[in-house]
C-alpha cells in the first residue's frame, strides 16, 4: 500500500512498512514461545505505543488483554526533559499477571524507568519491556528491553506511531525527520 501524501517531502525513509511487519512477527513469536501456555497484560504507553501494540499483539498467538499508561514529558519540541509525569495509571489489576510494558522508543530511559517503577508498585508476576526501536547512545539512566524491533543511532524518527508534535503517527512506514 503506498503512503498517503505527505506535506513534508524532507522524510527520508528507515523502515519500510514491510520491513516492520517482518520485525514485529518475529518480536510476536518470541513472546509467544516465552510466555507459552500463560495469559499477558500487554501495557502501551500512549499515544506513540498504540501502532505497535496493535501489531504486536496480533502476532502474539497467547491469550492477552490490554491496558495503557500515558505520561506526559514537561519538556517541548523533539526530545523531552526528562521530568515525566503519569496522567493516567492501569485500569486492571496487574497483581500476579504476566505484564510487557510496550513503548515506541527506548531513548533516554527517563520515561521507561519511570514507568516500571510504577508497574513494579502494582506487583505484576513478570515485568518485561517491548520497545519498537531502542536508541542506545542516548541513554542517561541504566535501562534496557527484553524485546527490541531495531536499534538506530541518534536520530529523530517519526512513522508507525511516533510523532513530531503530534504528526506523523499515522505513516506506515519510519522516516527520519530532517532539520
Ligand atoms: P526517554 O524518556 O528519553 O527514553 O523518551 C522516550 C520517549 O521520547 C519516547 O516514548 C518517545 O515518545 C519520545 N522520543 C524519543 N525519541 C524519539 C524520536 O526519535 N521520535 C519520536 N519520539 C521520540
Ligand atoms: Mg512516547
Amino acid at each position: 500500500m503506498p503512503e498517503p501524501a505527505l506535506p513534508q517531502p524532507g522524510l527520508r525513509q528507515l523502515y519500510s512498512q514491510q520491513q516492520i511487519a517482518a520485525r514485529v512477527q518475529e518480536l510476536g513469536s518470541q513472546v509467544t514461545r516465552d510466555f507459552a501456555g500463560q495469559t499477558l497484560v500487554l501495557l502501551g504507553v500512549l499515544k506513540g505505543a498504540c501502532v505497535f501494540l496493535a501489531d504486536l499483539a496480533r502476532a502474539i498467538r497467547l491469550d492477552a488483554t490490554f491496558d495503557f499508561l500515558a505520561v506526559a514529558s514537561y519538556g517541548q519540541g523533539t526530545y523531552s526533559s526528562g521530568e515525566v509525569r503519569l496522567t493516567k495509571d492501569v485500569d486492571e489489576s496487574l497483581q500476579d499477571r504476566n505484564v510487557i510494558l510496550v513503548e515506541d522508543i527506548l531513548d533516554t530511559g527517563l520515561t521507561l524507568s519511570y514507568l516500571r517503577t510504577v508497574v513494579l508498585a502494582h506487583h505484576p508476576r513478570v515485568f518485561k519491556i517491548a520497545a519498537l526501536l531502542d536508541k542506545p547512545d542516548r541513554r542517561r539512566v541504566p535501562i534496557s528491553a527484553d524485546y527490541v524491533g531495531f536499534t538506530i543511532p541518534d536520530q529523530f524518527v517519526v512513522g508507525y506511531g511516533m510523532d513530531c508534535a503530534e504528526r506523523y503517527r499515522n505513516l506506515t512506514g519510519i522516516y527520519l525527520l530532517g532539520e
